[in-house]
């Protein structure tokens, strides 16, 4: 599977996980990327080989849509529409993950929660998916846990937010499941298992049947 706007792997770990080869793309080098990985502008790249690949993930940066954003300089272009328009045209499955801001550039999405996969934060994502591809999302459970504000440490009997310059890097590897990454990654990155469930709902046959392409079992 092809793994655009790819930073740290965050993503690219669940596809792995889900048993899927994984090529990473991003504009800047990422040494702690775990697979194979593409140094490029990502709509160039898809545009240029993504119908090589059985499944595209992207995720575009998402400075511009974050609760964060008033922080930003607004200098921030909207990559959705782009990579939407790039990811159609090569006729492949594929999914564009982003921040719950960005919820009015994307067509019907999908929300995954930390609780539906049992760890220890919430941090929502929306998947908007297309080429065929449908995702189901597991239960939500309630949040009943207190998140602890940003900024401050994770005290216990709370689930902490990791973002910006958040305080406990091993713990956010602890909870997000992502060991090799440092601050910068794992402020930007999805856990793997978000992706770990979206690649096993492909594998298992989330996709509408057509001509070249058959169900999966
Ligand atoms: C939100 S992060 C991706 C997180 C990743 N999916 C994960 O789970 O770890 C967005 C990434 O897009 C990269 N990026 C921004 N513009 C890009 C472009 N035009 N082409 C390729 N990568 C780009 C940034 O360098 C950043 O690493």
């Amino acid at each position: 599977m092809l793994d655009l706007f790819c930073c740290q792997g965050g993503a690219a770990q669940g596809y792995a996980n889900a048993g899927f080869e994984v090529v990473g793309v991003d504009c800047t080098p990422q040494p702690r990327y775990p697979f194979a990985f593409v140094l490029g502008d990502a709509v160039s790249y898809v545009r240029e080989h993504g119908a090589e690949f059985d499944f595209i993930h992207a995720s575009p940066p998402c400075q511009a849509y974050s609760a964060t954003a008033v922080l930003w300089d607004n200098a921030h272009p909207d990559l959705i529409a782009p990579t939407r328009a790039a990811l159609e045209a090569t006729g492949r499955p594929w999914v564009i993950e982003n921040v719950a801001g960005a919820r009015g550039e994307m067509r019907n999405p999908v929300t995954l929660c930390g609780a539906m996969f049992g760890l220890e934060t919430y941090r929502h994502r929306l998947f908007e998916t297309g080429g065929g591809f449908t995702l189901d999302a597991p239960p939500h459970p309630a949040h009943t846990v207190p998140q602890t504000k940003m900024g401050r440490r994770v005290e216990p009997g709370t689930y902490g937010q990791f973002v910006g310059n958040f305080i406990g890097v091993d713990l956010a590897r602890a909870v997000l499941g992502v060991p090799w990454m440092n601050r910068d990654g794992i402020r930007e990155c999805i856990p793997p298992a978000y992706s770990e469930h979206i690649g096993r709902e492909w594998l298992r046959g989330g996709v509408t049947p057509g001509p070249d392409r058959p169900a999966r079992v």
